[in-house]
């Protein structure tokens, strides 16, 4: 489980951006994460895996405190963080070698990482695209193919910040057939601005003016519509 438990942060500098928030993700459930543009989001997902830490408050990963630096490398293991802009995290210079990466790195042997390998670029459609440079690639293809490479790593948990940003309607058909898929062993965060995609989660956060509230079952359908009023 992570539990973020009263933490509170701020840029230097800067006024708080978080007070005293908490929440849970288990293994097993799919969490959304909806916020105004700016309400921290993606600083929250640097939280998570400990690239960024706590001015106060604690965060734990399956009881480990990422303030702990002795806890710093399993943390990254166990949380892959999809981040707002793909070309932050694709490495390789092929794209089969991005989605291999994460797979090397788990210690696979080579059949069974080839065979996983062919199976991504199938699901996500990049399977003309293996062997080019991933800079070649449009942007809704690059976040595809960090989309997939970070699927195939054996991370527990996963957070999704606005995958869905580059993507058509097949690309999110993808997304969310896969999203489900792995539902049963892992823990998803899932940030979108898009009400709208908020339902494919069993719980649903709110972020925004420095708090964190939990969207009761009963109230989600009418918070969905009033903020798809707004927008
Ligand atoms: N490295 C940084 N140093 C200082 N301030 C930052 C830094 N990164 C983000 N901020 C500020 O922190 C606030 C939250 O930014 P963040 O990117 O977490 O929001 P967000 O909810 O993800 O927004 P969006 O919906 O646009 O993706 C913003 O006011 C931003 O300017
Ligand atoms: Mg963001």
């Amino acid at each position: 489980m992570i539990c973020v438990d009263r933490m509170s942060f701020a840029y230097q500098g800067q006024s708080p951006l978080f007070s005293d928030i908490s929440l849970t993700l288990q293994t097993g459930e799919i969490v959304a994460l909806i916020g105004p543009n700016g309400s921290g989001k993606s600083t929250l997902t640097l939280l998570l895996n400990g690239l960024l830490k706590p001015a106060a408050g604690r965060i734990f990963v399956d009881g480990m405190d990422t303030s702990d630096p002795a806890c710093q490398s399993e943390i990254r293991c166990r949380v892959g963080i999809l981040f707002q802009n793909p070309e932050h995290q694709i490495v390789a210079d092929t794209v089969a070698e991005e989605i291999a990466f994460g797979l090397e790195l788990l210690n696979m042997p080579r059949a069974e990482m080839q065979q996983r390998v062919t199976e991504l670029l199938n699901e996500f459609d990049l399977h003309s695209l293996a062997h080019r440079h991933p800079e070649e690639l449009s942007g809704g293809q690059k976040q595809r193919l960090a989309i997939a490479a970070t699927l195939a790593t054996g991370v527990s948990y996963l957070v999704l910040d606005e995958p869905t940003a580059l993507l058509d309607r097949k690309g999110c058909d993808t997304l969310f057939r896969v999203i489900n898929r792995l539902r049963h062993g892992k823990g998803i965060l899932f940030i979108t601005p898009f009400p709208e995609e908020t339902s494919l989660a069993e719980r649903l956060l709110y972020l925004d003016s420095r708090s964190l509230r939990e969207i009761p079952q009963e109230e989600r359908r009418s918070f969905c519509a009033a903020l798809e009023n707004d927008q």
